[in-house]
Formats: structure tokens, C-alpha cells, sequence
């Protein structure tokens, strides 16, 4: 007798529905060591990357956990050699035209954050339909932030507030936390209540600076590519652990 499928899927027993995270940040950190340390290219680990955010999202549907926030590129990795740029690039690209119906049926809405005009057009349209074509999916809040950097959006927010005062149509007292933080990318996003960083750097890498001054935060030497339901309970039965003060007693 084989066991339904639904054990598969079930929130495992030991977590506690009623106090999961509603807004998980990651950051897809390891996929370059996870290839070098198998003698493959570096791409090799984005590829396999992808893979491991699949499953993931996957998880959050299984799990009941409304949304995620995925960190794919920083305003920092242009610096990286021009082939691996290029080929991220080209693999955002397809893996968005290969998943949109898989997204759709699986009623997801996909947004991105970050500069997205300084991304070929080819990547900027197929952005803009997958946007349009889920936006009024009510599963999982699936976030790509891409060329983003918490410092540009944290600036851009300051010009555009500035402009608006320039124009004569903001007055200056006005400008409080929710009006700034309704400039930044992630206007119509909850804070993340749990962010987790894999492949064991334990820094945010200009990634949602603004707002997760009240995120927990959950570090695990596993690379990206390995990062599994597994590993993902593991990290939920530490925030769990948690106790969440806002400042207070
Ligand atoms: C994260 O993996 C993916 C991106 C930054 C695009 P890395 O490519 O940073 O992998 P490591 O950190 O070099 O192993
Ligand atoms: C952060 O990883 C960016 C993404 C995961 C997209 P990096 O590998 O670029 O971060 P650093 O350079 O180690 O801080
Ligand atoms: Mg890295």
C-alpha cells in the first residue's frame, strides 16, 4: 500500500501553523561552490539553482505560507566576469517564458523589485507579461528582486519624495516611515518576517535593508543548490524558537 500524497505535502508535524512566517526573504547564496566543488563550470550551480527555487516555491504552496522573496541578482554582481552576467541574464529570460504557465495554473502572482531598465528589453517584456498575466493570482506572493540593491531604492525613494516637494505637491512634515516606505520597490510587500541566507555568509548584501529591521534572521552553511524541504523545515523550526520583541518586554 503506497501512503496518500498528501503526507508528502502536509506542514510537517512539529511546526506550528498557527505561528509560521507569512513573508519569507531568501538569499540564494552558494550556487558557484556548489559547481566548483563538482569541477563544473560556475553556471552550472545557476542552472541547479533554479531547480532549488522551484521546489521551494513549491513548498510555500504546500505549507501555507503566503509569500516569498527571492534575491536572483544585486546591483553588485555586475561585476562579475561578463559570460557568468550574460548567462544569468539569458537564464531569468527562459526560465520565466518556460514556468509562466506553470505559474499561472498554479495560481502564483510573480513581481519583481529592482532597476529593471537596465535590463536587455527582451527580459524587460517577458518582466512585464509575467507581472500582468498573474496579477490577480491569489497563491503564493512570489517576489524576484533583480539588479536590485537596498541603497539604489533607498536613494530613488529620496529623489522621487524630492521631486514630489519640488512640484509643490508634498510638504516636507508629511514625510514619515509609511509615506517613505510607499516609494520603495516593495510598496504593496509586508516586511519579511524571516529572511534566510544559505552557503554560510552571514551578511545582507545590500538586500531589503529598509525592511527587515525586524526580521529574523536564519543563516545555514548549505549551498543553494542543496537547499531542500528539508533544510527549509529546519530553518522554520528555528524561527519558531524565536521570540519576537518589537523593542518591547
Ligand atoms: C548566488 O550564488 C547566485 C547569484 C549571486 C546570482 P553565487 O554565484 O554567489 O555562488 P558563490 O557564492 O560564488 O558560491
Ligand atoms: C548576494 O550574493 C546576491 C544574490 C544572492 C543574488 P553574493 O554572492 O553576490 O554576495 P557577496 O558578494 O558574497 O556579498
Ligand atoms: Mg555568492
Amino acid at each position: 500500500m503506497t501512503a496518500p500524497s498528501s503526507l508528502l505535502t502536509d506542514l510537517p508535524s512539529d511546526l506550528d501553523a498557527s505561528s509560521l512566517p507569512r513573508h519569507v526573504a531568501v538569499i540564494m547564496d552558494g550556487n558557484g561552490r556548489w559547481a566548483q566543488q563538482r569541477q563544473a563550470p560556475r553556471v552550472m550551480g545557476h542552472r541547479k539553482g533554479v531547480d532549488a527555487l522551484k521546489a521551494l516555491l513549491r513548498c510555500f504552496k504546500d505549507w501555507g505560507i503566503p509569500a516569498l522573496t527571492a534575491y536572483a541578482f544585486s546591483t553588485e554582481n555586475w561585476g562579475r566576469p561578463l559570460e557568468e552576467v550574460d548567462f544569468l541574464m539569458v537564464l531569468f529570460e527562459r526560465v520565466l517564458r518556460a514556468e509562466l504557465k506553470e505559474l499561472i495554473r498554479e495560481d502564483v502572482r510573480i513581481r519583481f523589485v529592482g532597476d529593471r531598465t537596465q535590463l536587455r528589453p527582451s527580459l524587460q517584456s517577458e518582466i512585464a507579461g509575467a507581472m500582468q498575466a498573474t496579477a490577480h493570482n491569489q497563491g503564493v506572493q512570489f517576489t524576484v528582486a533583480i539588479n536590485y540593491g537596498s541603497r539604489e531604492e533607498i536613494v530613488r525613494a529620496c529623489r522621487r519624495i524630492a521631486l514630489e516637494v519640488q512640484q509643490g505637491n508634498l510638504n516636507p512634515a508629511e514625510i514619515d516611515e509609511k509615506l517613505f516606505a510607499q516609494h520603495l520597490y516593495t510598496h504593496d510587500l509586508e516586511d519579511p518576517d524571516l529572511l534566510i541566507r544559505t552557503s554560510g555568509e552571514q551578511r545582507l548584501s545590500n538586500y531589503l535593508l529598509w525592511q527587515m529591521a525586524y526580521t529574523e534572521q536564519y543563516f545555514t552553511s548549505t549551498l543553494w543548490p542543496d537547499f531542500d524541504r528539508a533544510a527549509f523545515h529546519k530553518a522554520l523550526l528555528s524561527y519558531q524558537e524565536r521570540h519576537r520583541r518589537f523593542g518591547r518586554l
